[in-house]
């Protein structure tokens, strides 16, 4: 494969948190493909035909660990035992709706999970580099039709966005009171930073109420596909463009600790951020078949309408920028979703980055 981080992840020890989950099994890939010794940490995988059970991924990688990342004991001891140099930590509690259904469990597993991985850290003196994925939905979103830049309030109205923006200040206050750049070397050797993305899209997510996952379960079941809020605004990406950022980051943070070591909005550019309808009819068209209805309903749960980022720092600082359009975006997507029944899954995944590295 490609390498663009110039061997970087050769032989590096490296933790991820989450690698069950549809984000953290691509990340996992793509780090063993680059030769990195990954060892993973999360609870089991949701269903048997999530793309980290099909591509195999946890029998390729150094460690594949079952472990509640609230469960500070536990963690020190995983990071005591493997000593990784580089964390990232993708675990959480992910959906919105969920999230008004376990309040409180979410609150748990993404506030104090983040925290018990960063006392992990702490603890752990072979730790360098920690990316530590918030999301766009940390900020305080006053729905102006701007996108967030990085200095922009936390806030989130809903249990997940909320506690994914206190996750954001949990982790400047760590930043500040243990991992301060003043003290780099004299205290402390860790670089450590957040990494907000957009609306993930990539084959392999089921989860439930995320566009996509909906829209594949209703064609393979020859059913309308409903669509909840048709008119949400959201920043489309494909999976492979946030973990190159975060890859990316992490690369320059081991070489230059203090000097990266911020929050880094990786969204898309402007022409993939539209309406859920709009990615629905694209998705639609790309499968070849299928019908779209809308069921927007005016006593459900509140949702954000409109959400965007700018990405004008990752751009001048990292010298980074998404590959893709949304047209090329979406038909990696339904490859995915077109080829997993049929297709060895991991060979599949490693096509697909060799296919999103070959866009310019
Ligand atoms: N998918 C998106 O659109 C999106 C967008 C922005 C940010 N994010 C963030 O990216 C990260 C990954 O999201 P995803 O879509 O891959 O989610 P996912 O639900 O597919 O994966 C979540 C992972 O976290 C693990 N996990 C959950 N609770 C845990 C616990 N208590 N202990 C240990 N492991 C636990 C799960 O086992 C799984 O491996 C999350 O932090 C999410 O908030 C996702």
């Amino acid at each position: 494969m490609v390498d663009v981080f110039d061997d970087f992840y050769r032989n590096k020890r490296v933790l991820i948190t989450g690698h069950t989950g549809f984000k953290g099994s691509w990340l996992a890939i793509w780090l063993n493909e680059l030769g990195a010794e990954v060892v993973g940490v999360s609870l089991d995988p949701n269903s048997e035909r999530d793309n980290f059970v099909l591509s195999n991924i946890g029998k390729k990688i150094k460690a594949d660990i079952r472990a509640d990342i609230r469960d500070g004991k536990r963690m020190k001891e995983i990071f005591e035992e493997y000593q990784p140099e580089i964390v990232f930590h993708l675990a959480a509690q992910p959906l919105v709706r969920l999230s008004y259904s376990i309040p409180a469990e979410t609150y748990e597993t993404n506030v104090m999970g983040t925290i018990q991985v960063m006392e992990a850290i702490r603890n752990t003196r072979s730790v360098k580099v920690a990316v530590m994925i918030t999301t766009d939905k940390c900020y305080d979103n006053n729905e102006q039709g701007q996108g967030f830049v990085e200095t922009d309030p936390f806030g989130g109205y809903d249990p997940y966005s909320s506690s994914k923006g206190a996750c954001e200040i949990a982790i400047q206050s760590w930043r500040r009171s243990f991992f301060n750049p003043a003290d780099y070397g004299k205290k402390h050797t860790v670089s450590i930073a957040s990494v907000r993305a957009g609306n993930v899209i990539g084959g392999g997510d089921w989860a439930l109420d995320r566009i996509i996952p909906d829209c594949i379960r209703a064609l393979e079941a020859d059913k309308v596909i409903d669509i909840r809020s048709p008119k949400a605004i959201r920043p489309w990406e494909h999976v492979l463009e946030p973990l190159s950022g975060y890859m990316l980051l992490a690369s320059k943070m081991w070489n230059e600790p203090t000097t990266y070591c911020e929050g880094w909005n990786f969204g898309p550019e402007a022409d993939c951020v539209s309406t859920v309808w709009e990615v629905a009819s694209e998705i639609v068209k790309n499968y070849g078949r299928g019908e779209l209805k809308d069921s927007s309903d005016p006593n459900s749960v509140h949702e954000a309408n409109f959400l965007m980022l700018n990405i004008n720092k990752v751009k001048t600082r990292l010298g980074w920028h998404p590959r893709m359009n949304i047209h090329q975006c979406v038909d990696l997507v339904v490859d995915w979703y077109k080829k997993y029944r049929t297709e060895d899954v991991y060979d599949l995944c490693v096509e697909e980055i060799e296919r999103f590295l070959s866009v310019r």
